[in-house]
């Protein structure tokens, strides 16, 4: 059985990531969407939120499950074996960086595999990070977060406002 791991911030998950879950989750007979800790960020949500959040968008989505792990991909990767890495490609400019850590997570991990999925081309401008921008702002949510999840992104928002913790 070969299994699919899609890893990923997902702070918050996007209609975008879904999108990539979905496609993926028809790919492989089993698919892992993987919250992990990327360094460079700072995030919005814990690890349990958003995997909280990953488990409502995902749930009439039988292959899928939802895990969290603050290691290496690569060797999450290798402890669940016959698997393959999936990213979404939005642009040019996901390309070098993504192109660099397939290669870091294969030398760590020899002959593990990255395959990358292209956005569709009306989630090309998505991220987790504008939506948070977006958020400040009383903009209509839906055509950005699934919407199992936009009363509490929107929660959040508001006590950030007040003066209160990030996650
Ligand atoms: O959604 P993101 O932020 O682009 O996802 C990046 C992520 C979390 C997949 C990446 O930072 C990652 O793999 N983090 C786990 C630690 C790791 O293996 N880093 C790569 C070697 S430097």
């Amino acid at each position: 059985m070969k299994i699919g791991i899609y890893p990923g911030s997902f702070d918050p998950v996007t209609i975008g990531h879904r999108n990539i879950i979905r496609r993926a989750a028809g790919i492989f007979d089993r698919l892992i969407v993987c919250v992990m800790v990327n360094a460079a960020k700072n995030p919005m949500f814990t690890l349990e939120e958003r995997v909280d959040f990953l488990r409502r968008v995902t749930a009439d989505l039988p292959n899928v499950e939802v895990d969290a792990f603050d290691g290496l991909l690569a060797e999450y990767a290798r402890a669940k074996g016959n698997c393959v890495i999936v990213k979404g490609l939005r642009a040019g400019s996901d390309f070098e960086y993504e192109f660099q850590m397939a290669l870091i997570n294969r030398k760590i991990n020899p002959g593990l595999d990255t395959m990358f999925l292209t956005a569709e081309h009306q989630y090309t401008y998505l991220s987790s990070s504008t939506v948070k921008e977006l958020g400040e702002y009383d903009v209509d949510l839906s055509d950005f977060l699934p919407e199992q999840i936009i009363s509490d992104f929107k929660k959040r928002i508001a006590t950030i406002r007040q003066g209160g913790k990030r996650q």
